[in-house]
């Protein structure tokens, strides 16, 4: 990693996020910690974490981290220490252990599901060998939930904030934000089923207003509970100088709800997913960036974006892949690029890297085995950046997780180097716009006008003298510009500016200077 750096630096990001990197029997890539302040000898110690934290710095990139509080790996200390403590003892109220019901107890307390397909709820084998009680997760097997209720989890985390804070680290992204408070567990949801489907975005065959019911309330997520903890670590961050901040990953609905999250005395950003679902479409695609605007607005939050990450298809993929796909990706990221507040850029997006196709026996996700296969779960959008042409691309000279398709050849950041059309130019000019245009640069300015644009059409002026056009349509358009307009930059070299008109092609976006 700390290797790569000086390309990350050249990207033109100003900070990176990395996924947990912890002590981890890695069943969920990570995501099921088993010692939060330990770096997992795999990749490396906590000398190397410090030394890439430095390194960073030195390029003037801050460092976030991923911390993981709603649940640990059931091989962390704790959970073991439960398993070996009866019913009732202080060791297992740190996670949700309930009696099952039933006769023998051979019913799971509630009907939850975990998110990951299957139920919510596994039953022990007790020391003496009889069957017990039951464990929450809404994750998977390996993923207890915490019982945030209990002080030693709140003090843990605190001393695990403070422990990668003293280290130098700039920030967490909080995975599983709203999920911490958890209520009426001795209670059935009266749908688990059109809950699960809801929360994994399996709605095609769902009614919107049935969809947006369901996940309004949400008995596992987004409870008032959340909040005092936030406004408790909101003061540990403040403790440290230099700007410690935190983003949340929080799903909430309606997504009004998001700007609780960021109140001037909780967290710093929350993500906001409405790009990651979003269809490539004018309307659409307004409505989202109004509403974002105005929420995080409401509470003087700057907003984020997020096109892709680690738990969706990648963008090229979800637009339909392909050439188009490609196309229509490029003229989503400069759309996005032009926007104010925080953007947040998955490894090989700037690539444009597709979802590759794996075999089965390839597959990591906790998702494909839940599901029996059934849903492939997220291991394409994972596989690792396709760096030169070498030994597997040059990632690693061991045996990469996930095997990297042999066609990516000309993927390769060596190859995207030296081509100017590549979606890696692309990436790096409208970056280095982005941080010297005094439209876009880094300022607490939030506020976009909208021109008025045909159908299809998105169009922003950001002052000072800054415009930009995206056109969603597949045909091109013709658009008033004023007189003196100049092209900066464009998603593809369609684009032809004349005397007070841009015509640009269809799915493309263009950035321009508008004179003083
Ligand atoms: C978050 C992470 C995801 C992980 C899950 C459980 O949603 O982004 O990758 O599987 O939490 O920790």
């Amino acid at each position: 990693m700390i290797a790569r750096l000086d390309y990350l630096k050249s990207l033109g990001v100003d900070a990176i996020w990395l996924s947990p990197f912890y002590k981890s029997p890695n069943k969920d890539g990570g995501y099921d910690v088993a010692d939060p302040r330990d770096v997992d000898p795999k990749f490396g110690n906590l000398l190397d974490a410090k030394c890439l934290i430095e390194e960073a710095h030195r390029r003037e990139l801050r460092v976030i981290f991923d911390i993981v509080p709603n649940h640990f790996s059931t091989e962390h200390l704790w959970f073991k220490e439960a398993l070996a403590s009866p019913k009732g003892s202080v060791a297992r109220s740190r996670f949700h252990f309930y009696d099952g019901r039933g006769e023998s107890g051979e019913i799971p307390p509630n009907n939850w599901n975990s998110i990951f397909g299957g139920p919510a709820w596994t039953r022990l084998t007790e020391v003496d060998g009889s069957k017990g009680q039951w464990y929450l997760h809404l994750f998977d097997s390996t993923q207890a939930d915490l019982n945030w209720d209990n002080l030693d989890v709140r003090d843990d985390f605190e001393k695990t904030l403070r422990f990668w804070l003293d280290l130098g680290v700039d920030g967490f992204r909080i995975d599983v934000a709203h999920g911490l408070a958890k209520e009426t567990i001795l209670q059935d949801h009266p749908d688990p089923e059109g809950l699960t489907r809801a929360l994994r975005l399996d709605v095609s065959d769902m009614r919107q207003e049935d969809r947006e019911r369901l996940l309004s309330d949400v008995p596992f997520f987004d409870r008032e509970g959340v909040h005092e903890i936030y406004r408790s670590w909101r003061k540990i961050f403040d403790s440290y100088s230099g700007g410690r901040i935190s983003v949340a990953e929080a799903w909430v609905h309606p997504s009004s709800r998001a700007a609780r999250y960021v109140r001037s005395d909780e967290l710093h950003q929350i993500f906001n997913f409405d790009f990651l679902i979003a269809p490539w479409d004018a309307e659409f695609l307004v409505a989202a960036i109004k509403r974002t605007l105005s929420e995080v607005g409401s509470v003087d939050a700057p907003p984020t974006w997020v096109l892709s990450n680690h738990d969706s298809p990648r963008l090229v993929t979800r637009l339909g892949g392909g050439d188009l796909g490609e196309r229509k990706a490029r003229a989503f990221a400069l759309l996005t690029h032009a926007l104010p507040g925080g953007i947040y850029i998955f490894q090989g997006e700037e690539l444009a890297l597709v979802d590759g196709a794996l075999p089965d026996s390839a597959r990591q996700d906790p998702v494909f085995f839940r599901t029996n296969g059934k849903d492939k779960g997220r291991d394409g959008a994972r596989i690792p950046l396709p760096w030169e042409s070498a030994v597997n691309f040059g990632f690693s000279t061991g045996t990469p997780w996930l095997p990297i398709p042999k066609d990516w050849e000309d993927k390769t950041v060596a190859q995207q180097s030296i081509n100017e059309s590549s979606s890696l130019a692309l990436y790096k000019k409208s970056l280095e716009i982005r941080s010297l245009h005094p439209a876009l640069k880094k300022s607490s300015n939030y506020n976009i006008e909208w021109i008025n644009a045909p159908k299809g059409v998105i169009g922003i002026k950001r002052a000072p003298g800054f415009l930009l056009i995206a056109n969603t349509n597949v045909e091109e358009i013709s658009v008033e510009i004023g007189e003196g307009a100049e092209l900066l930059l464009a998603s593809n070299s369609e684009v032809v500016v004349k005397v007070g008109r841009a015509v640009v092609a269809g799915h493309t976006t263009c950035w321009l200077n508008l004179p003083k």
